[in-house]
């Protein structure tokens, strides 16, 4: 229960974007905030992750958080252009499938976006290296009691909030105590993923020649559909080249927590040779030179009928794992926050559950459909079946079937309700 003169304290499971994200947005809401990961320390400065894209509203809420004006122009790249091309190995010809220049989104590197919310916190809104273990809802869901691991004593804290945020994830362990049955989906691909640092080989015959292949890096979001199979490529500040490529293939067998899979060096060489067969030498000559290439099996779920239960919320990837074809989950994070830090300080801190169920009434509708718009995308460029037509093949598509393909034709892309008010308004107009 929150006394005369004490201020509400959210405790957050989870310190990546989604986490952070919350942190910011319930400060601001006048709420005090502990936040635990796992991690052992904050992956600032590090060379983890990879790119991802913003869109211009989540580059907004970000910079009200921050005080740093600069600081998201100085660390992104445009990414003004959305296109779609085919590469026809074989004939060694391309074509562009579809283009879109007012795209506007931008590119940031996934440390450097975690490391600019980071730095703007205190310090001590953090705990570092505590492994979540269990909570309970007590005091008639006026409070959640969490225990923790301090993984360096291996000693067990208790901690007692007035309201638990899950930002741990698609495989979030609080979002299993509600949903026992709960299992992600596999999408029936997996994603070769790799960052290429060109700041020292800047004239070396890869980087002359991709950018030849694809002049507009810097600017474009660039998509390649082959038969089957589909790659992501697009230059991140600091001169870096971020690619994804999808590859059909079935489900791995290996049981764990994590859908990131070690790779051995094997496996990365037959990549290199299947790239080549797949891929002009251009492109196939990036992801040959890229060092550490890591491997993700993409998974999704059917959207959650619930994303709160008393007092405890799911947000960020815990509350709709998705396919990255929308470009990944980041801004819904961002929104996330963003909206339950608005309904946190519209209900104040003694109406939690109605700010909760507000919560959910303008987030679920719009997370629901972006994530089946992107499952749907997904299999549209790797040539799967699709309920309710023809595989695509990208070498005989004709224009009207690849409009589908544009990222400004999913659901809520210009006009993401943040407030009930905006829902209310617009379905009476
Ligand atoms: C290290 C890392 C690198 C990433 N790189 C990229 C990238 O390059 N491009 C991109 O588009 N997306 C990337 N992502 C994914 C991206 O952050 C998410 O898809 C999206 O932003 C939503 O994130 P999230 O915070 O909901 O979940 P996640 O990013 O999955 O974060 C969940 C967090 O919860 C922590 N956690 C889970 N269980 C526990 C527990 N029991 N106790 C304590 N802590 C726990 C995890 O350690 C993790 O930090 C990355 C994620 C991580 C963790
Ligand atoms: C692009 O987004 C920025 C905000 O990030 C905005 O200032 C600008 O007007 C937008 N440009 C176009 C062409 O929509
Ligand atoms: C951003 O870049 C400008 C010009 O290079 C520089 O003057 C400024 O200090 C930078 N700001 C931040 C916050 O990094
Ligand atoms: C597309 O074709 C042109 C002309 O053959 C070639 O120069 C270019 O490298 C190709 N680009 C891609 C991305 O396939
Ligand atoms: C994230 O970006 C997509 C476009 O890829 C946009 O439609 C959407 O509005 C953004 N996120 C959310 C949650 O709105």
């Amino acid at each position: 229960m929150v006394g005369e003169g004490r201020k509400a304290r959210a405790v957050i499971v989870g310190g990546s974007i989604a986490g952070i994200s919350s942190a910011h947005a319930l400060i601001l809401a006048g709420w005090d905030v502990l936040l635990i990961e796992k991690t052992t320390s904050p992956p600032t400065g590090s060379p983890t992750g990879a790119g991802l894209g913003l869109n211009p509203l989540s580059q907004h809420i970000i910079q009200n958080w921050i005080s740093q004006p600069l600081f998201l122009p100085n660390n992104t790249l445009p990414l003004a252009i959305d296109q779609n091309q085919v590469t026809d190995s074989e004939k060694k010809v391309n074509w562009t499938l579809t283009r879109d220049e007012s795209f506007n989104f931008t590119a940031a590197h996934w440390a450097d976006l975690h490391g600019l919310l980071y730095n703007a916190l205190p310090p001590q809104v953090f705990l570092w290296g505590h492994l979540f273990l269990s909570f309970h809802v007590a005091n008639e869901k006026g409070s959640v009691i969490i225990k923790a691991k301090v993984l360096k004593t291996g000693e067990i804290i208790e901690i007692v909030g007035d309201m638990l945020v899950a930002a741990d994830g698609c495989l979030s362990s609080i979002r299993q105590k509600y949903l026992p049955h709960f299992k992600l989906r596999y999408s029936g691909y997996c994603a070769w993923r790799g960052v290429l640092d060109f700041s020292k080989i800047e004239n070396s015959e890869t980087i002359i020649g991709i950018k030849k292949a694809y002049p507009e890096l810097g600017k474009c979001l660039y998509f390649d559909l082959a038969s089957g199979t589909h790659s992501v490529l697009y230059e991140l500040q600091n001169k870096k080249l971020n690619w994804i490529w999808y590859v059909n293939q079935p489900e791995p067998e290996v049981k764990g927590t994590s859908v990131t899979m070690k790779v051995t060096s094997d496996m990365i060489q037959k990549m290199h040779q299947l790239a080549e067969k797949v891929w002009i030498p251009e492109l196939a000559s990036v992801m040959k030179e890229t060092k550490d290439p890591f491997l993700n099996f993409i998974y999704d779920s059917d959207p959650l009928e619930k994303i709160f239960w008393d007092n405890v919320v799911l947000v960020g990837d815990a509350a709709h794992p998705t396919t990255p074809h929308c470009i990944r989950s980041t801004n819904m994070s961002i929104l996330d926050a963003e909206v339950l830090g608005k309904c946190l300080e519209k209900w104040g801190v003694e109406k939690v559950e109605s700010a909760l169920e507000e919560y959910q009434f303008i987030r679920l509708p719009v997370t629901s459909k972006q994530v089946l718009h992107a499952r749907r995308l997904g299999r549209m460029k790797q040539g799967l079946v699709i309920h309710d037509r023809d595989p695509f093949d990208p070498k005989s598509a004709r224009q009207e079937d690849c409009q589908d393909l544009q990222l400004r034709n999913m659901p809520f892309f210009n006009d993401v309700p943040l407030s009930f008010a905006s829902i209310t308004s617009s379905s009476s107009i």
